[in-house]
């Protein structure tokens, strides 16, 4: 039985934990969700078939829930010929709703996840007070509890089990009628409010003109100009911050007038230890040997367009 696995990942939590899956599930595929985003946004007009019978989803938290490409793809894939589906979401610690969003989408077509797992992991998130980047020693723990929830986390998927991890996680306050406002109204920030700041991400002195951001930055946002990235108000940001992160220099910061106090001044960065550069890269190509678009033309209005169809993993 084939298994596909969509992941999307900022600075390779969520591409470990995928990839450590591909190789344990047998029969399974590791499929981009921002090569697919990037590559076929202009192409999608109809909701893409996808025939795999166990189907998941790896991706960090982003503002206790799903991140917004996430969104995206779920709302783009018909999942009705599937027969298992799961989530696996890797986060710092807060309470998660992104299970509850993802049902939503999937109600639509008549399903909901059969499992959701929730995997703590290194936080990356420079801009909040409460970011430290951990020690050896504090990654040796994380990755022991890492190791120990994935095995848990294979076998169910394996059996197909019906299992869905407890959602709790750090909050704002003992109240509870005050965590039900707080954690909407993040949420509602990270994803409505902070689109809208123009210059959200800005480098300062330190920049070296090396192009990395631009190479690595998933939703191809960030372009080189005279040897400095500029982030185009035209292209929507995933808020993955893979810039942030991998930038060799720490220049890139956070705009924090208009939004909410950043720190990434003073705070250092988080990739995780295993993920390099070129990890980045790979993420967003979508090599047609693997990924097999079918698609054909209709009419869309008075227009004839590509539509892609169906989304079938070629080995
Ligand atoms: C924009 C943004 C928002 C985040 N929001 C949360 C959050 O609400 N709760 C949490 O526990 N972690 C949050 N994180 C941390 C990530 O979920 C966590 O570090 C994750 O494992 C990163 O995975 P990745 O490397 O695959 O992107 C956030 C990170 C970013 C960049
Ligand atoms: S990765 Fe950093 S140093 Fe390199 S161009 Fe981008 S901002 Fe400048
Ligand atoms: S600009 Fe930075 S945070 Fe936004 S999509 Fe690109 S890499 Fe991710």
């Amino acid at each position: 039985m084939t298994t596909d696995i969509y992941y999307f990942s900022g600075t390779g939590n969520s591409l470990y934990i995928a990839k450590t899956l591909k190789n344990h599930i047998s029969d399974s595929n590791l499929i981009p969700i921002a090569a697919i985003l990037n590559e076929t946004s202009d192409k999608i007009n109809n909701s893409i078939k996808n025939v795999t019978e166990t189907i998941g989803f790896v991706f960090p938290c982003h503002g206790l829930t799903i991140p917004i490409p996430v969104k995206k793809i779920l709302k783009l894939l018909n999942l009705s010929s599937s027969k298992y589906i799961f989530a696996i979401v890797t986060r710092g610690g807060s309470v998660f709703h992104g299970f509850s969003a993802i049902n939503k989408i999937l109600n639509k077509q008549g399903r909901q996840l059969d499992a959701s797992f929730i995997i703590d992991m290194g936080m990356n998130d420079p801009k909040l007070i409460s970011f430290f980047v951990p020690t050896a020693k504090e990654l040796k723990v994380i990755e022991m509890n890492v190791q120990e929830k994935l095995n848990t986390i294979q076998n169910r998927i394996t059996n197909q089990e019906e299992y869905h991890d407890d959602i709790s996680g750090d909050t704002f306050s003992r109240f509870n009628s005050l965590n039900y406002v707080l954690e909407r109204l993040v949420a509602f920030t990270v994803h409505y409010i902070a689109p809208k700041v123009k210059k959200y991400f800005y480098t300062d002195s330190k920049c070296v003109g090396c192009g990395i951001c631009e190479k690595v930055c998933l939703s191809r946002k960030i372009s080189m100009v005279n040897d400095k990235p500029i982030w185009q108000n035209h292209i929507d940001c995933y808020y993955c911050y893979t810039c942030l992160n991998f930038c060799p220099t720490e220049s890139i910061q956070i705009y924090s007038k208009f939004y909410m106090k950043s720190y990434t001044k003073e705070k250092g960065r988080y990739p995780h230890p295993y993920a390099r550069v070129k990890d980045m890269i790979n993420q967003k190509k979508c090599p047609s040997s693997f990924i097999n678009l079918r698609s054909k033309y209709s009419t869309i209005g008075k227009k004839e367009k590509l539509v892609i169809t169906q989304l079938e993993v070629v080995n």
